[in-house]
């Protein structure tokens, strides 16, 4: 979803929001423009299509000054990506600039009223009214602060909106409405800076403000004043946000993906923190704020999310299944809140979101709020909307995940739901301590093998080199590896453009096996456990039909090492850990192969990191 920069303070403010915005790139974008009120009290703005360096060069060619200035990236929703839709978009005067996250649901009828009213409208995008309805507040003797807020109470739809005016120039207005992508305010010493996302300020500040739903703030460089929509004051508190700006920098890797699939045995070490006592195998979520007598009472988990998260609810599935004996019912958040749902105050609603931005599935927490659920999210970003309106939250603790592939989120949220597993099982007496001793030690000993799978020397460029211009693949996998050969296919299709498909592999002979041939190579979960024999039968009906399979075994199996044709290996682990190991090779694969197609891994076509609109 789109970006959004802005800077009030001494500083050049063009160069402070650019900088920000190319923090932004890895949220996906079509066009890229930055507002400011210049030395001379004008409003200049620079946009184009394209890429960030095509707005670099149309700054250096023409550049803006001043110490106030709002940028954008654009990932289109209404208006095809150009010059002219891309943001900021001003009125006709040139008083003020505005930009804009989110869809304005009733653009059609506001326009229309406008345009007869005589507004004349320069692009094809739904934000554009909402310039031209604070234009007419203007003309209409309102202050600049009615104005907007008049405007904002028009609009329907979620958006985070922040606008400039040039009669104003030592203060911008914000606002977020709806589950639209955030709106964080960073409080610096004598000057101010906002973002949809913290990596783009991280630099100048931690010390971080949250704009909730239906909120507006009034920023000038001392400071910030907060009100609702309808006027009321609100009083805010600060965040000190523990992310350091290193860990947003890509380092020494070629990409951010590269950098956090090979963060993870860090990341998990800092996602299991204090929270499991090993010698007495006790987990202990502080966080969770869910009594002993409160996890008794629940009768069912509805585990929610999208993506890869959604993946990562399948696992935690077999996982709180197993230990805590509370049936799992787990839905993609888009399809969860128009079935009518069974939620009520003795369900336990699980969200998992990596950015606690995500429309769908905040829509799906709404939902599941009004009909009486406890609401307990698995979060990464700190202060975000999901983690706000939880009742209890279990944080991921990997530091910015750029990559708009999730890796590092996508297994600390396995540990997380482990965790979680772990603590209903003992709250309600269904996981023994024998057992918890048992899954602690294993815990313990993750991190070192997730660093061993990481760096074992799998040759993904041998395997690449071989298959990087096949244009299908099939992964299976079966009990709780099968979510991981959902996550695997996803990974590849999402970078590479490889079309890929994850499937259970006990489905095969209902189907998919006809799609066997020679030219789809078949990426096969074969570790040993429980259905260890079953795949190796799985393997063996692929190879009878001439497929190629890679296959995904424990170190030293000698058996699949005869039957597949490469063979990518992990260590073995406890059964309920062993997708966290499972997915790393995937992840690499994905990567090596999306790299040797020269594909744009950080930015994949089409995607954004938060997805913000429904
Ligand atoms: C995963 O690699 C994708 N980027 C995408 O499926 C993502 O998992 C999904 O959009 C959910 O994002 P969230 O975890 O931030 O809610």
């Amino acid at each position: 979803m789109c970006g959004i920069v802005g800077y009030v303070g001494p500083q050049p403010a063009t160069t402070i929001v650019f900088n920000g915005l190319k923090r932004l790139e890895y949220r996906g974008y079509d066009s890229a423009g930055i507002a400011a009120v210049q030395g001379d009290g004008e409003i200049a703005v620079r946009r184009d299509e394209g890429k960030l360096i095509n707005l670099q060069t149309l700054l250096q060619q023409s550049p803006i000054n001043g110490h106030i200035a709002i940028g954008h990236t654009r990932w289109a929703t209404h208006g095809e990506p150009s010059q002219r839709n891309a943001h900021p978009h001003t009125d006709e005067s040139n008083t003020i600039a505005l930009i804009q996250n989110g869809i304005v649901e009733n653009y059609r009828s506001l326009k229309k009223e406008l345009e007869e009213n005589d507004h004349h409208f320069q692009s094809e995008t739904d934000t554009e009214v909402i310039v031209h309805l604070i234009d007419e507040n203007l003309r209409a003797g309102f202050d600049f602060i009615s104005a907007c807020r008049l405007a904002f109470n028009r609009l329907k739809g979620s958006h985070a909106i922040v606008v400039l005016n040039k009669h104003k120039p030592d203060k911008m207005i914000a606002a977020r409405l709806g589950n639209a992508g955030g709106v964080t305010i960073g409080v610096g010493d004598g000057e101010m800076f906002l973002a949809s996302d913290m990596p783009a300020i991280l630099e100048h500040t931690r010390r971080m403000i949250f704009l909730e739903d239906g909120e507006m703030a009034v920023i000038a460089a001392e400071g910030a004043t907060f009100t609702t929509l309808d006027g009321a004051k609100v009083k805010k508190s600060i965040t000190e946000i523990a992310w350091d700006p290193v860990s947003a920098e890509k380092g020494e890797y070629r990409h951010f993906m590269q950098k956090e699939i090979a963060e993870q045995a860090r990341s998990l070490t800092d996602t299991i923190g204090e929270r499991i006592d090993f010698e007495t195998g006790e987990a202990h979520l502080a966080e969770l704020n869910l009594s002993v007598e409160a996890a008794k009472n629940i009768k069912r988990i509805a585990s929610v999310a999208c993506g890869t998260s959604a993946y990562a609810c399948l696992v935690g599935k077999f996982m709180i299944e197993e230990l805590a004996r509370i049936p799992v019912e787990v839905d993609y958040a888009s399809e969860f809140r128009y079935r009518n749902p069974v939620i009520d105050h003795n369900t336990l609603f699980l969200a998992i979101s990596q950015s606690g931005e995500t429309a769908d599935t905040l829509a799906a927490m709404d939902e599941a709020k009004k009909r009486g659920a406890r609401l307990v999210s698995i979060v990464n970003v700190v202060g975000s909307m999901a983690q706000r309106i939880s009742d209890g939250i279990i944080l991921m603790r990997t530091g910015p995940e750029i990559g708009v592939a999730s890796t590092k989120a996508f297994t600390a949220s396995l540990i997380d739901q482990l965790l979680l597993a772990m603590a209903l099982g003992q709250a309600r007496g269904t996981l023994s301590p024998e057992k918890s001793y048992e899954l602690a030690q294993a815990i313990m000993a993750l991190p070192d093998q997730a660093g061993h799978v990481l760096s074992n020397g799998n040759d993904f460029e041998t395997i690449a080199n071989i298959f990087h211009e096949r244009e299908h693949f099939l992964y299976l996998g079966r009990g709780i590896n099968y979510p991981i050969a959902l996550e695997g296919a996803l990974k590849l299709k999402e970078i590479s453009y490889i079309h890929a498909e994850g499937y259970p592999a006990g489905e095969m002979k209902h189907g998919p096996i006809a799609l066997i041939d020679e030219d789809m190579p078949v990426v096969a979960i074969a570790l040993q456990d429980r259905v260890y024999e079953k795949m190796i039968s799985q393997i063996e009906q692929v190879k009878a039909r001439n497929g190629i399979v890679i296959a995904l075994a424990n170190e030293g199996d000698r058996r699949i090492a005869n039957l597949a044709d490469h063979v990518l290996t992990i260590p073995k682990t406890h059964p309920l850990l062993s997708p966290v190991l499972a997915v790393l090779p995937l992840q690499q694969l994905a990567y090596h192969l999306a790299v040797r197609r020269g594909a744009d891994v950080d930015q994949p076509r089409n995607l954004a990191k938060s997805v913000t609109v429904e």
